[in-house]
């Protein structure tokens, strides 16, 4: 049984559409992130879910139960934990200990989930500091704490590691996944942030302009992206437009700007049609030579960068169009330099064929 559904929603501020006729089953026990851009509708769907905003139309369950109209304090198994709003006057064992008070349980009972939370959360040496006395990163698990000793099964978590900086997030990100997961927790997680959901995720909701675009597996969100939105919102991409010059059994040829001709594996278009090519920077080869069965296009290097442990290359090709290519650090690969006359490779099946998009290319790619 899923333990959120959202049948239809849709939810309207004045003139904005915020979410439009979402429909969501979370399964219980997992990790879901809903991934998209600002103004997307994310806190929005988070708010409808623990009951702060209502929706104009559409249902929601949670744990089967249809609670439309119920208050956030009577969703019980909902905790929406928001940079982490502690109460600074309270020590660690206090913040912690306030769902169970509010609860009037017995003193032994609140002493023994107080406890057994910290200790869940490696806070249990911390109890009598005050919230100013700890490090982000554990005012977050501190907060978390808090929602689980009060009961909380689902944690709708909005941008949790918004204000953090970036090694700290990292961690933070792997720390919080184990936790729901060892505690048997569902986690709906807001961000922005396509990198984090990736890496955090057991299945990505993308939203954009209030619809769902896509959701999937990460590998399947980054391998089959449906859209050039999502190809270029998650993972990123070289786009290149052109026109479906020829068709046959095993493949089409794309005329792109200046002559020149890809040839992409897909056959989904039309001879005359006019689409777009999303070909990954790491599918993206520079070489010496031509490379057998692959598009081979001519360019000079215009510049050369380090990401992380790769090296990315701006390349002009002759038609002026520039790609980006992704290089692994290692042993194998070849070092170009700015002003080097290369060759760009990739291969037919990595190349992403979409229609033409009706509001232009750089709408779909404008949020990047
Ligand atoms: N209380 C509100 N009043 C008016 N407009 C709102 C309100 N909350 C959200 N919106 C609008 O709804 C859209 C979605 O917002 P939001 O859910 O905050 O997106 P996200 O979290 O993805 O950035 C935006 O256009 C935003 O300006
Ligand atoms: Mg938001």
């Amino acid at each position: 049984m899923s333990i959120v559904k959202l049948v239809n929603v849709t939810k309207r501020f004045g003139g904005i559409t915020a979410l439009r006729g979402i429909s969501l089953s979370i399964e219980d026990g997992e990790y879901v992130c809903i991934l998209g851009p600002t103004g997307a509708g994310k806190t929005t769907l988070l708010r409808i879910i623990a009951g702060l905003v209502e929706p104009d139309e559409g249902e929601i369950y949670i744990e089967g139960r249809r609670v439309n109209g119920v208050p956030p304090e009577r969703r019980n198994a909902v905790y929406m934990f928001q940079n982490f709003a502690l109460f600074p006057h309270m020590t660690v064992w206090e913040n912690v200990s306030f769902g169970p008070m509010v609860k009037e349980w017995s003193s032994e009972k609140i002493e023994n989930v107080t406890s057994e939370t910290l200790e869940m959360v490696r806070l249990g040496e911390r109890r009598d500091a005050y919230p100013s006395e700890l490090s982000g990163g554990m005012q977050q698990r501190v907060a978390l704490a808090r929602g689980i000793a009060a009961g909380a099964r689902i944690l709708l978590l909005d941008e949790p590691f918004g204000a953090l900086d970036a090694r700290l997030r990292v961690n933070l990100r792997t720390q919080l996944r184990s936790l729901v997961k060892d505690q048997g927790l569902t986690a709906i997680h807001v961000t922005h942030d396509q990198e984090e959901a990736l890496m955090v995720a057991d299945r990505i909701v993308i939203l954009r302009e209030g619809r769902i675009e896509q959701t999937g597996l990460p590998q399947d969100i980054y391998n089959h992206p449906k859209s050039i939105f999502v190809m270029s919102f998650v993972g990123g991409a070289n786009f290149l437009d052109g026109v479906v010059s020829r068709v046959t059994g095993s493949g089409s040829t794309i005329e792109i700007r200046g002559g020149l001709r890809i040839r992409v594996s897909d056959t989904s278009n039309g001879a005359g049609e006019r689409v777009v090519v999303g070909v990954r920077r790491e599918d993206v080869s520079l070489g010496k030579s031509r490379k057998r069965g692959f598009n081979n296009l001519v360019g000079e290097v215009l510049d050369v960068m380090f990401v992380g442990g790769s090296i990315e290359y701006v390349v002009r090709l002759e038609n002026d169009m520039t790609m980006l290519s992704r290089i692994l650090l290692g042993e194998g690969s070849m070092a170009f330099k700015e002003g080097d006359m290369v060759i760009v490779s990739f291969h037919p099946s990595e190349c992403h064929v979409f229609q033409y998009p009706e509001r232009g290319l750089l709408k779909e790619i404008e949020a990047i």
